[in-house]
């Protein structure tokens, strides 16, 4: 067993262990990757304020997200074909969420179904929806979330058209995978990952196939999503999704102040300051630097959580200290699935976790929900100073 010190340890094993096809789904931005890139550098550009004599004994990471207690402010973001990293790589994730005390995102792009995670799982999780033409599968799946017992809805906003990854295009991405000559060579070194994918049955799209109209057979699939993507989307249809789940509606991949407001104006209980992880506007500003701007904007009105480019505890506490509630991570969990399944992502999170609160200490500071921008230094300009 490899000694795992960081995320970047996870994301090797990750790299040798899973087919190419999917290590690069995961490890890819849209266009030139610029967004991407700079979702994690420009981490590295905030420092944090180092304090001494200061007592850190009983230090804590909990809090709470929209009014749940959280052991920390981390969530784990949707992530499709997360069951294609792993074989059953979305039950895996959220146990592992579950028994860390973190909030678990099953995205609708999941291999495992809805009812699938919430029977092997005994706590509420998240459910993220893309907002799609059709309200009757809308509807059902709001149903099928309620009945799950999930907590809240993550409805994401900026994904009605796809940004392009030229890495998904050359590997011929599917689920489940078409292989060719070259991914049969490739996969014939991931034999590990191909006996566990051997013994699951879990391979489609578990949310759409059988549900969706005209999506009985997986091969369809990528026409119906061309289609079912609702381009005409605006914020009175945002409304109309909120009134039709009923419960706590968090708005994912919100970038602009306005955009803020007008989410606090259709009544969301959250939002996710988010590029998507630099996989949709290619050239848009990192997460980090467009944090600062919403959260002057709402103020407490609203929760503000960020995600793109968290590879560290030190990042999630740049990001609180910024005035985000709460984070999630994407990548960072699916390196540790694709590593070592569900023991990989409570890796990720054991990780994390004991990176912020070592860094919590030797910043001065016992409680995360103390953090603020006195724990940093920022550069001048750092939000940009745009015309
Ligand atoms: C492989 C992959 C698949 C993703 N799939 C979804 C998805 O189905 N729905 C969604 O809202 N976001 C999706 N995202 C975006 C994540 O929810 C999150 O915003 C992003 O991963 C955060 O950036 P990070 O990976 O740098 O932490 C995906 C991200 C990755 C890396």
């Amino acid at each position: 067993m490899p000694v795992i010190t960081c995320i970047d340890d996870l994301k090797q094993l990750h790299k040798r262990r899973t087919p190419k096809m999917f290590y690069d789904y995961a490890e890819s931005g849209s266009y030139t990757e610029q967004t991407f890139r700079n979702n994690t550098s420009d981490f590295a550009e905030l420092l944090l304020r180092q304090k001494v004599a200061v007592d850190m004994s009983g230090r804590t990471t909990e809090s709470t997200l929209i009014g749940e207690k959280v052991a920390m402010p981390v969530a784990l973001a949707p992530v499709g074909l997360t069951g294609m990293q792993s074989a059953d790589g979305e039950i895996k994730a959220a146990r592992a969420a579950e028994k860390f005390g973190v909030p678990y995102t099953l995205s609708t792009m999941s291999i495992c179904s809805i009812e699938d995670v919430a029977a092997h799982t005994s706590k509420p999780f998240w459910f993220q929806v893309y907002t799609l033409k059709d309200d009757d599968f809308m509807r059902r799946l709001f149903e099928r979330a309620r009945a799950a017992n999930c907590s809240a809805i993550v409805i994401t906003v900026d994904l009605q058209i796809m940004g392009q990854r030229h890495k998904d295009l050359k590997n011929g991405l599917s689920a489940p995978p078409k292989f060719t000559l070259k991914s049969m060579a490739n996969l014939a070194t991931k034999w590990a990952w191909g006996l566990e994918m051997l013994g699951t049955k879990r391979r489609f799209f578990g949310n759409i196939v059988g549900h969706a109209k005209g999506v009985s057979d997986p091969s369809s699939l990528s026409s119906w999503t061309a289609e079912a993507f609702d381009l005409t989307l605006d914020w009175k249809r945002i409304a109309k999704f909120k009134e039709m789940w009923g419960g706590k509606v968090i708005l994912k991949g919100v970038m602009d102040a306005e955009d803020a407001r007008n989410a606090m104006s259709v009544g969301a209980d959250a939002i996710v300051v988010s590029n998507h992880g630099g996989r949709q506007l290619d050239g848009a500003l990192s997460s980090i630097r467009a944090l600062p701007a919403i959260v002057d904007a709402v103020g407490d009105k609203i929760e503000v959580h960020m995600d793109s480019g968290i590879r560290s505890g030190q990042d999630v506490l740049k990001a609180l200290a910024m005035g985000a509630k709460g984070t999630m991570i994407g990548r960072s969990y699916i390196y540790g699935l694709g590593a070592m399944g569900e023991a990989g992502v409570t890796k990720a999170l054991e990780v994390i976790q004991k990176e912020l609160s070592t860094s919590m200490a030797l910043c001065g500071e016992r409680d995360v929900k103390n953090l603020g921008r006195h724990n940093l230094l920022i550069p001048k300009g750092f939000e940009g100073d745009w015309q």
